[in-house]
């Protein structure tokens, strides 16, 4: 790093983490905060800290007088510049950790930068500040080095990610932020166009169109570094506004896209000292479902679901054998070796926990040293069955078996949720591992009570697999997509699907999701007609890089790992976004506030204006 000057006086040309003791006997010039003062009386100490660490400074009023003079003075988050000779600490002073800890400076010049107010918090309690104050004052909270060291751990992902993908052949291209909407499916961010009253862009959910388009106009191999933004419910894993690392491949497979994928992963994930070592598992969603209850499962852990559908189907007790003749499903979660320490009260609060995500109900088997205790399943079951279930099981002598009897759907939930809680609850979770999961043979569609239709679980753009083209018409819940999704620990980092490159085929999808040929046309038309000029078959991914960053710092929140992130309410405390627009600006783009009561009359003035 280079120096320069910061005053008339001084020309800053070390950094606070460059000091070691290969420097002692060197002048330098630091610049940085007041981190601490610590005034022992005599001697002041201050901690100087810049953006690579911190230095102790000392002030002796035998020794630099002028400087101790300067130091009385000196309040936190000062800013201050010194020059010095870096001298080695007193034998038994040394702090470990960091290689400044060995070395110290009394300055023999020390100018004060600028000063600063006393501060809304303290910097070294930040974990525990609210984070509406840290959100409002985040110039001050990125100060702090946890905070520092995330940013500086997005951008050398970020740069491994643009190295890698470079060797890879892929080029950078940007596209627009205003734009049509795009049908990731959830809510849009609208922008009225003062050019074209009563017009709207959409903030683009994905670059996914354009990244089509890309492959079309024969860009071989795209990426983008896309910021995203999505108007839905907040999440700890969930913004408004976040970024993708967006990437789309011509003349491709599955195969490319997930080895490319992986090698982006390595590379990322080796900034933050991990090793992984491709390729990933896979599952089925099939099987994620039927084994974890999730189409993200964690795999830090088992306790994989075991059926026992066929025995309960069988058998005389009346709940089990109803729901196994009525198509649903009797399943449960094995707990090897803990009949003996697992109470009465455990088993109920889990109970209660089935019910409040809403399960019947847990019935459960404890095969102690004497005999089993249950949840009465021995009154409802013969010894014959309930061996069968422990067969079943791969259960003995003193192993738990949970079981919960429900429709498929609401068992892979209800068994999905507890599991994890499980998991959590009884520390099976072993944080050192790194398991990644490949989920693959999505289903291209799936129906929507809501919206009384099928919907396309990935976007409507996914190709099917060729053997279940067919079944596009006669039975489209059946048809698997080509589709893909990266799971880490538990957590969907990332999803993308080989397209439909062909507009017989893309027509054939829209209908099956009830788009009428107009309303393709009117909102797609411009993709209809490419994939008539020459498409190339095609297919990409994005990494979700907030959250993948999220989990490679051990954040539990992505507003920590993006540097001016929204609250759960999508509002920013710092900037008071979003707030009102005034009534000229909103003039100039023909938008009246409804809710603005006072604005009412002029809206109606305006909205005569638009007609
Ligand atoms: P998808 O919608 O699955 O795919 O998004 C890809 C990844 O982006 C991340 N993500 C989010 N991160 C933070 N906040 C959000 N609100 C948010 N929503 C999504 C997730 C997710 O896995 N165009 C397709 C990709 C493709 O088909 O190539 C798409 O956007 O980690």
């Amino acid at each position: 790093m280079g120096g320069s000057r910061v005053s008339l006086k001084l020309r800053r040309d070390h950094r606070c983490g460059q000091l070691g003791l290969d420097k002692v006997g060197q002048t330098v010039c630091l610049a940085g905060w007041v981190n601490v003062v610590r005034d022992l009386g005599g001697l002041i100490f201050v901690e100087l800290r810049d953006s690579t660490g911190k230095v102790q400074l000392a002030a002796d009023p035998n020794k630099n007088k002028e400087v101790h003079d300067v130091f009385v003075n000196l309040k936190n988050e000062y800013v201050i510049a010194v020059s010095g000779v870096v001298t080695a600490r007193p034998e038994g002073t040394s702090k470990d950790g960091a290689q400044t800890g060995a070395i110290e400076l009394y300055p023999t010049v020390c100018e004060v930068l600028n000063t600063a107010k006393p501060l809304p918090f303290q910097l070294d309690q930040g974990e525990k500040v609210d984070e509406a104050l840290r959100l409002k004052y985040r110039y001050l909270d990125l100060r702090r080095p946890e905070m520092s060291g995330n940013l500086i751990m997005r951008h050398r992902i970020t740069q491994a990610v643009r190295r890698y993908l470079d060797t890879e052949g892929f080029i950078e291209v940007e596209t627009p932020i205003l734009c049509k909407a795009t049908p990731e499916g959830a809510r849009d961010f609208l922008v009225p166009s003062r050019l074209n009253p009563g017009s709207w862009y959409a903030l683009p959910q994905s670059p996914q169109l354009f990244k089509q388009t890309l492959m079309i106009s024969g860009v071989d191999r795209y990426y983008q570094v896309a910021r995203c933004f999505r108007d839905e419910d907040l999440r700890a894993d969930r913004q408004p506004e976040f970024t993708q690392i967006d990437m789309e491949f011509s003349f491709v497979d599955e195969e490319e896209v997930m080895r490319v994928t992986e090698g982006v992963l390595v590379d990322s994930f080796a900034c933050a000292g991990i090793e992984l070592k491709p390729p990933f598992r896979r599952l089925s969603y099939a099987d994620a479902m039927g084994l974890y209850g999730s189409d993200k499962p964690d795999l830090r852990f088992d306790l994989a679901f075991k059926e026992f559908t066929s025995v309960a189907k069988a058998c005389s007790f009346k709940v089990f054998k109803d729901t196994a003749e009525s198509g649903g499903q009797v399943k449960g979660i094995v707990l090897p070796g803990l009949a003996e320490s697992v109470s009465r009260k455990m088993l109920d609060t889990w109970g209660d926990y089935v019910k409040s995500v809403g399960g019947k109900g847990l019935a459960y088997m404890c095969f102690g040293k004497d005999g089993m205790r249950s949840s009465g399943l021995d009154k409802h079951l013969s010894p014959e069955e309930i061996e069968a279930i422990k067969k079943l099981a791969g259960a003995g002598v003193g192993d738990v078996i949970l079981i919960v009897a429900d429709k498929p759907k609401n068992v892979a939930n209800v068994l999905g949720r507890f599991r994890l809680k499980l998991g959590e609850e009884l520390g099976l979770i072993d944080e050192t591992r790194h398991e990644l999961l490949w989920v693959v043979d999505f289903p291209l569609f799936e129906y929507d009570e809501e919206e009384g239709r099928l919907m396309a679980v990935h976007h409507p753009f996914t190709s099917p697999r060729v053997e279940d083209m067919d079944k596009l018409e006669s039975d489209a819940e059946n048809v698997r997509a080509r589709a893909y999704d990266i799971v880490y620990n538990g957590c969907e980092i990332g999803g993308g699907s080989i397209r439909i490159h062909n507009q017989e085929m893309q027509s054939r999808a829209f209908s099956a999701i009830g788009l009428t040929r107009e309303t393709a046309q009117e909102k797609f038309g411009f993709l209809l007609e490419a994939l008539e000029s020459g498409a190339p078959p095609h297919g990409g991914i994005a990494l979700g890089l907030d959250r993948m960053v999220m989990l490679l710092c051990g954040c539990k929140s992505i507003r920590d790992v993006i540097a001016f992130p929204k609250t759960q309410s999508g509002a920013c405390p710092m900037t008071s976004a979003p707030s009102a627009a005034s009534s000229e600006q909103l003039d100039e783009l023909k938008v009246y506030n409804k809710l603005d009561k006072a604005a009412g009359a002029k809206g109606e003035k305006v909205a005569e204006k638009i007609s």
